[in-house]
C-alpha cells in the first residue's frame, strides 16, 4: 500500500506518535489541508472530503484502510469493508475520546486499550460501544466524507 504524508507538522506530529503507539503497519493516505496531497483524495472548499475509490490503491481491496486526517474537525478513516461497500469511522475512543491507531486487523485506543474491529465494532472496553461513524455518501466510484 501506498503512503502519503502530509505538510501539515501538527497532524504528522499526531500521526507519528499514535504509530509508535500502537504498531501501525498499514499505507495510509494523511489529506493535506491544501487538497493537494494525495492522488483521488480531496477536501472540498465546506470541510468534506471526496474520494475516488479507484484511485486509492490502499481501497484496493477489502480492509483497506484510508486515514484522511481530520474532516471537520474529527480524525476519520474510510475502511473496504467489502467488495463494494465502504465505511467512514470517527476515530475518537468512545471511551474518553482518545484517537485510536490501527493495529493490524484492530483499532487499538493508545489510553486504556480499548479495541475495535476493522469496521469500527467493539472488542474490548473499557469503551462500552464501537467507533462512531462519518457520514459518507458513495455515487458513481466516489465517497463523500463529511
Ligand atoms: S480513551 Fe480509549 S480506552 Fe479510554
Amino acid at each position: 500500500m501506498s503512503q502519503y504524508i502530509l505538510p501539515e507538522p501538527s497532524r504528522r506530529a499526531f500521526l507519528t506518535g499514535a504509530c509508535a503507539l500502537v504498531g501501525l503497519s498499514v499505507g495510509a493516505v494523511l489529506l493535506a489541508d491544501d487538497a493537494s496531497a494525495a492522488p483521488g483524495i480531496k477536501r472540498l472548499p465546506d470541510g468534506r472530503v471526496q474520494v475516488t475509490v479507484s484511485k486509492v490503491s490502499a481501497l484496493a481491496k477489502p480492509g483497506g484502510v484510508v486515514a484522511l486526517g481530520n474532516v471537520k474537525g474529527v480524525p476519520t478513516a474510510i475502511v473496504r469493508t467489502q467488495a463494494s461497500k465502504y465505511v467512514a469511522l470517527d476515530l475518537r475512543c468512545p471511551h474518553a475520546g482518545v484517537t485510536v491507531g490501527q493495529d493490524g486487523a484492530d483499532w487499538l485506543c493508545p489510553a486504556h486499550g480499548s479495541v475495535f474491529a476493522l469496521d469500527g465494532a467493539l472488542e474490548l472496553g473499557p469503551a462500552t460501544k464501537g467507533l462512531s461513524r462519518v457520514t459518507s455518501r458513495l455515487s458513481n466510484g466516489v465517497l463523500t466524507i463529511g
